[in-house]
């Protein structure tokens, strides 16, 4: 079929509304604003459940027993240290670099350095999928650490990736508190329907390409402020305001200059994102716990007065940002985190679309001009 048969009415900008595959992996509820994770509402899952157990939930289809989480952490823990050439080649790279560009070049090199790089069997995917879900919380602490000029940690074992994460970034254990807040903030994370970085990873896998190549377009595709970016914009956000009394001057410009609130806003829920409450929660407790709640006051304050302008409901971004920042993060790493967390989603995705691939090849509606005859070079004007 010539893509000019497409009729306009089919045309829907931005792919709004279409329905785009099967998947069993995550179900986004729009109208009535839930998340199921393989059959799981999120709130089932969450202060319940494990990043590692719910992460193995997405990637293989079951809650594990206790044998296979057993398994499943110590296949995780043996995994996470970064390869020398990695290491050697964060090192050459300007401290000033973008920490999502930094991450996309390392994703990709990895599968440089990986022999079996074009093996498109399941059970290699798998592996790489392991390795990958793995070594990311390493990869971005030591991304984080490379900029601001502090030398690279190594992981210890028997703490979870959360916990992990955050002693490669500080240098310390955590407080069981924040290991338990940014497990939950992984867990909400996890995965989410065809999102645009998820649609992005199944579109490469689609044309038979590569694990690491489809990690690495999910990375660049989650880099935009319109995805994954948001939730650094979103503190940015927060930080200008700087004070409660601004709120009201903050949005009514925002509002004059026909600016986006980052965080707020979503193409599928048509409510309440399911994954803000947990978040504010976990922000509050952040804040309270540190006895710092100026940006949870901030935020708290923000989404009523865009709420009473604009009836705009937040999204996952939103309380993402002051719960990093409470937890010490700085905000030029926000997006890494959010790619840390979705690795096992876009991980599941790819080994979905693998295990039942047709190419994703859409149509395009031509609306440029035809007909038009050849004009040579010197009678061009
Ligand atoms: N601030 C102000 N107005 C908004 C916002 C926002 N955050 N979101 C939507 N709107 C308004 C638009 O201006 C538009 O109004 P109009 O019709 O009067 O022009 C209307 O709502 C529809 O906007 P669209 O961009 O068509 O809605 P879409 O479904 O494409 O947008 C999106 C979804 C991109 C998330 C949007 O809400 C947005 O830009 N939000 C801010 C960025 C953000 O938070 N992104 C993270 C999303 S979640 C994630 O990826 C993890």
């Amino acid at each position: 079929m010539s893509e000019q048969a497409t009729q306009p009415e089919q045309v829907r900008k931005g792919l709004e509304g279409v329905v785009a595959g099967e998947t069993s992996i995550s179900d986004v509820d729009g109208h009535r604003c839930q998340l199921i994770y393989r059959g799981y509402h999120i709130d089932e899952l969450i202060g319940r459940a494990s990043y590692e157990e719910v992460g193995y939930l997405l990637l293989f289809g079951a809650l594990p027993t206790r044998a296979q989480l057993a398994e499943w952490t110590t296949q995780l823990e043996s995994q996470r240290a970064m390869d020398p050439p990695l290491t050697a080649f964060l090192q050459t790279l300007p401290k000033a670099a973008g920490p999502m560009a930094t991450l996309r070049s390392l994703v990709s090199l990895m599968g440089v350095l990986d022999p079996s790089e074009n093996d498109t069997s399941l059970e290699s995917i798998k592996r790489k999928a392991v390795r990958t879900i793995a070594v990311i919380p390493t990869l971005v602490a030591a991304i984080g650490r490379h900029r601001a000029g502090q030398p690279l940690l190594s992981p210890t074992p028997g703490v979870g990736q959360a916990a992990t994460f955050l002693y490669l970034l500080h240098g310390k254990e955590p407080t069981p508190l924040q290991a338990r807040a940014l497990d939950a903030y992984f867990i909400l994370l996890a995965d989410h329907g065809f999102n645009a970085s998820t649609f992005t990873a199944r579109t490469v896998t689609g044309t038979q390409s590569d694990y690491y190549s489809a990690i690495t377009a999910a990375v660049g595709s989650l880099k935009g402020p319109l995805h994954g970016a948001a939730n650094r914009k979103a503190m940015e956000m927060l930080t200008e305001i700087g004070s409660v009394e601004q709120i009201e001057h903050y949005v009514q410009r925002t509002l004059a200059d026909h600016k986006r609130f980052m965080g707020f806003g979503h193409r599928v829920y048509k409510g309440a994102d399911p994954r803000a409450k947990h978040l504010k929660e976990i922000a509050k407790r952040l804040g309270e716990s540190v006895g710092e709640t100026r940006w949870f006051d901030i935020s708290e304050r923000l989404q009523e007065a865009v709420w009473q302008a604009k009836k705009l409901y937040i999204n996952v971004d939103f309380y993402s940002a002051s719960l990093l920042h409470y937890l010490g993060i700085p905000t030029e790493l926000f997006t890494t985190m959010f790619a840390c967390a979705r690795m096992v989603g876009w991980s599941a995705h790819v080994l979905e679309q693998a295990a039942d691939n047709r190419l994703i090849r859409p149509l395009a509606l031509y609306i440029g001009p035809r007909e038009l005859k050849f004009v040579p070079l010197d009678h061009r004007k």
